[in-house]
């Protein structure tokens, strides 16, 4: 228990030490299992620099790619990525077509890296209302990295909580009328085994970029006692630094799950 109260002098972190000395430090102490990012700010970053939305979305696939193998050198179980929520199809279409374009390019371009990496893909949603050529562009992934046992990289892509929750309810009712389950078995670990999440431990932090300090419907029930990392860094600009940052404060957080 000692290891995980005050692991170091908050002084000691601002002085100038070498991230490779921090990233070995992590080890020493509880590496979070599964880690899940609302990756936000991709907008702003472009504004900010007078280029259109979505080269901000195309700068902030590069960071997915940087922060997935830092997270798989860590030990990190899974990793789970908001790319896109059941609430984002109100944005202009062509920021939409742009965002359904991404899981192609960026799989195109890195699947082969994260087979390489023993990395295993997984996506998390509606995958009814998905395009069929970025619904193909994942699956082909999943299906290539399906026996890798290292990260478990789990894209939530046309994600909502409450939707998620909605449909486990009716599949429950569904199984009860069926009687395939009773009254009685329906529990909270029941209740999770019903969520799209059922195969994932539930976050141990969430890291959210850009400022925002909102949930956008990210996970409640998973997140119920998840640590939580807020910074203003927007997400292309987030990186392997503040990666290590977020986790060096979650190893600094006493997690008493409502005891003492
Ligand atoms: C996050 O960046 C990516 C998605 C929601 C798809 P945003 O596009 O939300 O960027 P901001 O918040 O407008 O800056
Ligand atoms: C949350 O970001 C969704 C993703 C990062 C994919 P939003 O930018 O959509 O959230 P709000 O609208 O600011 O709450
Ligand atoms: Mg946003």
């Amino acid at each position: 228990m000692l290891k995980k109260f005050q692991r170091w002098k908050k002084e000691e972190q601002i002085g100038e030490r070498p991230l490779s000395d921090r990233k070995k430090e992590l080890l020493n102490y509880e590496i979070p299992n599964h880690i899940a990012i609302i990756m936000d700010g991709n907008g702003r970053w472009a504004q900010k620099r007078s280029l259109p939305r979505i080269m901000g979305h195309h700068e902030g696939m590069k960071v997915v790619r940087r922060i997935t193998k830092v997270a798989n050198e860590l030990g990190v179980k899974a990793l789970t990525l908001y790319a896109f929520s059941t609430e984002n199809w109100k944005r202009p279409k062509m920021e939409v077509d742009f965002l359904m374009k991404l899981p192609e390019e960026f799989l195109g371009t890195f699947l082969p890296e994260l087979i390489e990496e023993n990395v295993q893909v997984r996506i998390m949603g509606n995958k009814d209302e998905l395009p069929s050529h970025t619904l193909r562009a994942v699956e082909k992934a999943m299906n290539e990295t399906k026996n890798n046992t290292g990260l478990i990289l789990n894209f939530a892509l046309n994600y909502g909580s409450r939707y998620e929750m909605v449909e486990g309810i009716k599949k429950i009712i569904a199984d009860y009328e069926q009687n395939n389950l009773k009254l009685d078995d329906i529990n909270e670990d029941c209740f999770s085994s019903y969520l799209m999440s059922k195969e994932l431990p539930d976050p141990d932090l969430l890291i959210r970029t850009s400022g925002e300090l909102r949930l956008s419907n990210f996970m409640l029930w998973q997140l119920a006692y998840t640590e939580f990392w807020f910074t203003d860094t927007l997400w292309p600009d987030f990186g392997e630094e503040d990666f290590v940052e977020a986790i060096e404060d979650f190893q600094n957080r006493g997690r008493r799950f409502g005891g003492i």
